[in-house]
């Protein structure tokens, strides 16, 4: 595997599940494939579960690896073909990148939306910049349009806690005060739509995701209806597509409480996290004994690791 963006990397992501779950069992038994083999991950935006996992898992495969918050420690990146640049930014990504490709194995990039010009985000200009320029395989640690490292981790994680061979999966959106990305939706909705799982989508009117995602899903705008008989819930918050990186007017009702899980199949509650409390998700659902959220989290690192094995192997 020379790239990890999206579930279309992947050729088999049961597979690629199984792999992250045998991990889990034995996270030290590939050691050999890392050794003088060095990860560069790279961060234009904050992180705690991305960095962390990642790292964890490259250091479990025997690797050495590199951070850097690029957008705090590095030269400002100049990302425009053609700029001049007289203004603030002091290195081009062509070059950054293709330095970067000099000094480690693989490649690690996180670059979220601007959400101000929707062609340029669902283009992955920036994430495409490092694919194009650094000339060593690439894993997206989120980009403008996708999260394919947690979405396998939460593929993983409803592998491992379903009770039955096709479970009903929710993905429910969430209030918010600030526009946040459709990259986590997006990445899960596409991700669901190839598992094996009854997958519903449920969102106000005017939060519709891409279809280029959800194709396949059920999709509604009734929260309870959706929620009736769920397994899991996936919850999260995104701003509108259209108009693009817009919050609409207020929707408090839709965070799920635990009366709303009344309805469920006892549904495991997931987030991507971090979560902003009584805001997205309540505390009674987050204390609660249906939340798996750290789970989740922590299933992070197999997921990485499962990726990084692929790309290991293929060098
Ligand atoms: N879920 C996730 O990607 O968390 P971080 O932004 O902390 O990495």
């Amino acid at each position: 595997m020379k790239l990890f963006s999206s579930v279309h990397d992947v050729t088999d992501i049961n597979a690629l599940v199984a792999d992250a779950l045998q991990l889990k069992q034995n996270p030290y038994a590939h050691q050999h494939l890392g050794k003088n083999r060095t990860i560069g991950l790279v961060f234009l935006n904050p992180s705690l579960r991305t960095r962390m996992s990642t790292q964890k898992a490259a250091l479990n495969l025997g690797m050495n690896v590199m951070v850097l918050n690029i957008d705090k420690e590095g030269w400002a990146l100049e990302l425009k073909d053609g700029a001049v640049m007289n203004g603030t930014t002091v290195e081009h990504i062509r070059e950054a990148a293709a330095v970067m490709g000099q000094y480690v194995d693989i490649i690690g990039v996180r670059s979220f939306p601007g959400l101000k010009n929707r062609e340029e985000d669902y283009n992955e200009e920036i994430f495409n910049k490092f694919v194009n320029y650094c000339a060593v395989p690439v894993v997206s640690l989120e980009s403008a349009t996708r999260h394919p490292l947690q979405s396998l981790a939460d593929l993983v994680t409803i592998t491992e806690l379903k009770t039955k061979p096709r479970p009903k999966v929710v993905l429910t959106w969430a209030p918010h005060i600030k526009p946040l990305p459709q990259a986590v939706p997006n990445s899960f909705a596409e991700w669901m739509c190839k598992a094996d799982v009854d997958f519903t989508i449920a969102h106000p009117k005017g939060y519709e995701l891409s279809t280029d995602f959800t194709n396949g899903a059920t999709i509604t705008h009734n929260q309870d209806e959706a929620l009736k008989d769920a397994d899991f819930i996936y919850v999260k918050n995104w701003s509108a597509y259209e108009p693009y990186g817009k919050i609409l007017p207020s929707n408090e009702d839709w965070m799920l409480t635990n009366e709303k899980l009344q309805i469920t199949n006892a549904a495991k509650v997931m987030h991507c996290l971090p979560v902003r409390r009584n805001l997205e998700l309540s505390d009674e659902i987050l204390n609660g004994r249906n939340s798996i959220v750290v789970h989740e989290a922590g299933n992070r690192v197999w997921a990485a690791q499962a990726v990084l094995k692929k790309m290991l192997e293929s060098l």
